[in-house]
């Protein structure tokens, strides 16, 4: 890889209107220009939702649950579409088109923006939401630790930005209710973090059905086993150590963190959760979209 001094700490660009991790913006013609099969299966979330969580889960419920088709770093079997640093043969852009079908894509861009061919396409889409609290809580640690991110400041001044929407991918209440409203008119698998932590299994057993598969009850626990916040921060395929550390230190914090619901008590203060509070009832009024903020 090149020098990375370059892309270290840049602060957020506009796409679409849309704040944006700054490397990833010259690329974004391609991304806008990206064409779908309709066997691809779209991973959608916003950050820090769980979306490695589900991407491992989609490879293993295609390999059949075998851990050994599953071996190689995450991002060479789930690209992330929009991902680009430095040199493009490691963007998204680049390595799906030499994929074969079906191909399991991971994103965040919200969907009004995302590439206009999965929509016409039909393609699959899994969109994994989790409580906003969690959400906030987790990216400003990731954003501490991820340098391709600005520095999030103190932990009071980066709530302020996750609630104006001043983060990467904009607004997290936007974002779930654009793929909300969607999922009426398109196939969209609409699941919540909490669901996942509270029965593996039972969440796992939607995802095969939506993508018409058949797995056995064995190899549905294999895969919840495998899948586990235990195993995947264990495992060099998903927990992001093989990243440069100049890029992401898990010094700093570790990519798998805790992985539960509910850390946001321990960050909030009570005057920050009533603020929060009185803020998310005015941004979610007038949608039916309902999170668990605790198991
Ligand atoms: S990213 O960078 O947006 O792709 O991050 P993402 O994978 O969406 O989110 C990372 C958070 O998900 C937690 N995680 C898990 N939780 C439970 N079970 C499993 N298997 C799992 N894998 C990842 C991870 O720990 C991050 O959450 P926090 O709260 O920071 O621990």
């Amino acid at each position: 890889m090149a020098s990375t001094n370059s892309w270290m700490r840049q602060p957020f660009r506009m796409v679409h209107g849309i704040p944006m991790v700054s490397t990833f913006v010259p690329g974004w013609d391609q991304v806008d220009a990206f064409q779908s099969h309709p066997e691809d299966i779209v991973v959608a979330t916003f950050p820090k939702s769980g979306t490695t969580w589900m991407c491992e889960v989609v490879d293993m419920i295609l390999k059949g649950g075998d851990t050994e088709k599953c071996k190689d770093f995450i991002h060479n079997r789930v690209p992330m579409l929009e991902l680009r640093v430095g040199e493009t043969s490691f963007s998204g852009t680049e390595l799906l088109p030499k994929m074969a079908s079906p191909r399991i894509i991971k994103t965040h861009i919200p969907a009004h923006i995302l590439p206009k061919s999965f929509w016409e396409n039909h393609c699959k889409v899994i969109y994994l939401a989790r409580n906003a609290k969690d959400v906030a809580v987790s990216y400003y640690h990731f954003d501490l630790m991820n340098k391709l991110h600005p520095h999030p400041g103190t932990w009071a001044e980066y709530l302020e930005k996750f609630m104006a929407g001043k983060v990467a991918y904009g607004s997290w209440y936007d974002h779930v209710k654009g793929y909300w409203a969607r999922r009426k008119e398109h196939p969209i698998l609409f699941l919540f973090y909490e669901d996942m932590k509270e029965d593996p299994q039972r969440e796992i057993g939607k995802v095969v059905q939506f993508l018409q598969r058949e797995l056995s009850p064995a190899v549905l626990d294999a895969i919840a086993h495998h899948t586990s916040f235990e195993s995947m921060r264990d495992n060099p395929t998903t927990n992001y150590t093989s990243v440069p550390a100049d890029l992401m230190d898990h010094h700093v914090s570790p990519f798998m963190r805790k992985g539960i619901a509910g850390d946001w008590k321990n960050h909030f203060t009570v005057a920050q959760s009533e603020r929060f509070d009185e803020d998310y009832a005015r941004k979610m009024a007038g949608t039916d979209l309902r999170f668990r903020t605790e198991l």
